[in-house]
């Protein structure tokens, strides 16, 4: 009775908005919510599961690693409480729920040499029970959690990881797939290869700022892409489901839009993010502007070759046009503003050497890298859809940060906005969005901010060994969201 009150005053508040669509989202598009293994499920050694880099990071040595010097060995103990987890998805209404496969739960070692039944079962008890209650599973393959036994072989920089990749991407294939329409293969490669293979701030933990995070981003395409053709080749047929790579990106404006610095600069900085991975999965290559910059900055540091890959002929076949739908992340976008050439040690940064900002005006969240500026996700799909044409989008996440409060406005007031932004999109500009799924269903393990910034709509009570979920006021907006598709108290 409480929950339908409340309702009314969200309501009271939205309608205010006017700013906010009043139109009804289509019939056909879907809702959901997001999560990822190692973030929520615990059971790190349960039943036969495997060490995965992230448990070796912060397992060992940890001190400094993550601020609250916290890990996920427990987490949102969504490995024993999944069923409550069904039922909050159930309740909220949603018609999708993305989740990852913990890659050492199903392989412990990585390896297809043993397979765990236990940690299939886990995953086939969730598919079913998902599925009996009309949700869609969206499930991703690699949500940054590596077998540390892959990782000693030489992880996401060794080429031959792409081969255990695909071997990994198989066997969940055979098993899941007959319960699954769409499929992941990784979630933002560049943040794994970014932040863990050249900042050292997520597992593995390597500084290689010079290369790393482009030798792990051809390796990372090249597991996609064996994983693609296996799906296309070995299962389309039978299963129908779509398999994409995900993409996280940003509108990247110029800081004064009239200087045409600040517009070159701010189209490198869009195509050394976003189109570092889109231009391959869509065009086959990385974009020109990159293969042209570190091919230059590698010349002048000595190098008798490119700090950035190069394709082979075959290698760009293969990779071009392996996206049956585009999972896209959109958080936040940014200003960017030409810089005169930097010197120092060859880095990622030297290599795009510019500056960024969010426009002060954009609110901020409890993260430093998030504000919110619904705008740039309508920019953002209008360019992606003019330039490669994805057919299907689905926004795979989105969302907010704040220090845990139930009655979140500003998670509230954020999907709110963001999900205007995509019903203008999709009636005013045609673009193809089919689904969103908002991170995060519940609170969760964030990584090296562990559980000091909150995205769920759901509470996690991380104090209680019982892990208490509370929904928080964004939840019951959502839920209302989902049963209405009207944004407002009232459509048309
Ligand atoms: C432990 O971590 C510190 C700082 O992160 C690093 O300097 C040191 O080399 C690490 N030691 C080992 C044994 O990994
Ligand atoms: C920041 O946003 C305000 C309000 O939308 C706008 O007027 C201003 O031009 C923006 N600043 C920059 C540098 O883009
Ligand atoms: C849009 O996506 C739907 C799936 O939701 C698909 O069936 C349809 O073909 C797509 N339309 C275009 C124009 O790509």
């Amino acid at each position: 009775m409480k929950r339908y009150c409340l309702i009314l005053v969200l309501y009271l508040i939205s309608s205010s908005r006017a700013d906010i669509s009043n139109k009804y989202f289509p019939e056909s598009f879907q809702f959901g919510a997001a999560g990822a293994a190692y973030q929520i499920e615990g059971g790190w050694n349960e039943d036969g599961k495997g060490e995965n880099i992230w448990d070796h990071f912060l397992h060992y040595n940890v001190s400094g690693k993550v601020v609250d010097d916290s890990n996920g060995d427990v987490a949102c103990d969504s490995y024993h409480k999944w069923q409550e987890d069904v039922d909050n998805l159930k309740q909220l209404g949603v018609k999708l729920y993305r989740f990852s496969i913990s890659w050492s739960r199903i392989l412990p070692d990585g390896t297809p040499y043993q397979v765990n039944q236990k940690g299939i079962d886990y995953y086939l008890n969730l598919i079913k029970a998902l599925k009996q209650n009309g949700i869609e599973p969206v499930i991703t393959l690699y949500h940054w959690d590596l077998p540390q036994h892959l990782s000693e072989f030489g992880g996401w920089l060794n080429p031959q990881i792409s081969d255990y990749f695909a071997a990994y991407a198989r066997i969940c294939f055979e098993n899941f797939g007959p319960y699954v329409k769409y499929w992941t293969t990784i979630n933002e490669p560049l943040s794994t290869c970014v932040i863990g293979y050249a900042q050292g701030l997520h597992a593995p933990g390597y500084y290689l700022i010079d290369g790393g995070m482009y030798q792990c981003a051809y390796v990372s395409l090249l597991a996609h892409a064996k994983a693609w053709h296996i799906y296309d080749e070995e299962f389309r047929a039978q299963q129908g489901g779509k398999v994409g790579i995900s993409l996280a990106c940003g509108a990247q404006l110029p800081f004064d839009p009239n200087s045409a610095q600040d517009q070159e600069a701010a189209e490198r900085n869009y195509q050394m993010g976003c189109g570092w991975v889109g231009n391959p999965i869509y065009f086959g290559n990385w974009p020109q502007v990159m293969i042209d910059r570190i091919a230059a900055k590698s010349k002048q540091d000595n190098y008798p070759f490119s700090r950035l890959p190069e394709f082979t002929q075959e290698e760009i076949e293969f990779i071009k046009g392996t996206n049956d739908f585009l999972p896209l992340n959109y958080y936040t976008s940014a200003l960017v503003q030409y810089a005169d050439e930097w010197t120092g040690a060859p880095s990622y940064w030297l290599d795009i050497n510019v500056q960024t900002f969010a426009n002060e005006s954009w609110p901020k969240s409890a993260s430093d890298w998030l504000t919110s500026y619904p705008e740039g996700l309508r920019i953002l799909l209008n360019r992606i859809n003019k330039d490669y044409n994805p057919g299907e989008i689905i926004i795979a996440e989105n969302g907010w940060s704040d220090n845990g409060e139930l009655d979140d406005q500003g998670r509230l007031t954020y999907i709110q906005a963001h999900l205007s932004a995509i019903l203008e999109s999709i009636l005013e500009d045609g673009v193809n969005v089919s689904g969103y799924t908002v991170w995060s269903l519940m609170d969760n393990f964030e990584w090296a901010e562990g559980y000091t910034q909150r995205f769920g709509i759901i509470k996690v009570d991380f104090d209680d060994p019982q892990r208490t979920r509370t929904w928080k006021s964004s939840a019951k907006y959502y839920q209302n969201v989902v049963a209405t598709r009207c944004l407002l108290d009232q459509c048309q």
